[in-house]
């Protein structure tokens, strides 16, 4: 199962917002996707149009003495019959400290995944601004580990952090890239010295450029996705291709 998680040290740069759109996008494209919602915050759940719930969460499904399997826990996006979701839920947070404790805790997700019956074509995680015993189960498993990098200072700064926490955890195998988020146009020099200042990073860096599209900020607002509110807006179409070309570096058919 080809898997795909957006993780980063440093918070506000793109992650839930990248990864619920990627996780859309590939629905939109007909394959069967499993989203897991690792952020207690819950906003790729909500944005992806579930709405807050005292029901089973993701964590559920993770740990030595899981409380349900992922099957009880994952709910069908109400926007799309293709995308399954494994919703967060703050409550998370208590669960995840559980788990540094177990001796297994960064085999939690191909264990959790082990509960569920059927197969996606493609699994999508969102995680916390932090690296935590989810982050670093995640970094273990997932094919892509996807780090957004925002335009401007500090960016590549938070890229050698993840780098060095992803290189601890992984002893083989999967890719890190960077993905280049809040691209402005109307700041030419930032985005030239950005392009130089990326030539030197020791990851791949993807080819889409996102960019800082009010209508990406006003979906997340409406806590939609910018596919069902104003789908020919700037980003659409970047975040479209973004989906594509990971997809392709994941392997998905
Ligand atoms: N390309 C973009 N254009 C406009 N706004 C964006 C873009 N990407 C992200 N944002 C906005 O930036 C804010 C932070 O984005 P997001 O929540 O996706 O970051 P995050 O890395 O998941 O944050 P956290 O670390 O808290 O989980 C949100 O208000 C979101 O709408
Ligand atoms: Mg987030």
């Amino acid at each position: 199962m080809p898997t795909i998680a957006f993780c980063t040290i440093k918070g506000g740069v793109g992650k839930t917002t990248l990864c619920a759109h990627v996780a859309a996008a590939l629905a939109d494209a007909g394959h069967r996707v499993l989203l897991l919602d690792l952020d207690p915050q819950a906003h790729a759940s909500l944005v992806l149009g579930l709405e807050t719930r005292d029901g089973p969460c993701v964590a559920d499904a993770f740990g030595p003495r899981p409380k349900h399997k992922l099957d009880e826990v994952v709910v069908v996006s109400p926007k799309r019959p293709n995308l399954y979701i494994a919703p967060g839920a703050p409550r998370m947070a208590a669960l995840e400290r559980e788990l540094f404790g177990w001796g297994h805790r960064l085999q939690a997700l191909p264990r959790a995944l082990k509960t569920l019956s059927w197969t996606p074509d493609v699994i999508l995680v969102d995680t916390p601004p932090s690296i935590g015993a989810f982050t670093e189960a995640v970094m273990c498993f997932a094919d892509v580990v996807v780090a957004p990098v925002p335009t401007g200072a500090f960016a590549l700064q938070g890229l050698a952090e993840i780098e060095t926490a992803w290189r601890e955890v992984r002893e083989d195998g999967g890719q890190l890239v960077a993905a280049v988020n809040l691209w402005d146009r109307r700041t030419p020099a930032t985005n030239v010295a950005m392009e130089e200042a990326l030539k030197d990073v020791t990851v791949p860096v993807l080819r889409a450029r996102i960019p800082r599209s009010e209508s990406i900020n006003q979906a997340g607002l409406g806590y939609e996705v910018v596919f069902d509110t104003s789908p020919n807006a700037s980003g659409a179409e970047e975040l479209r291709a973004l989906a594509q070309e990971l997809a392709k570096r994941a392997g998905l058919r």
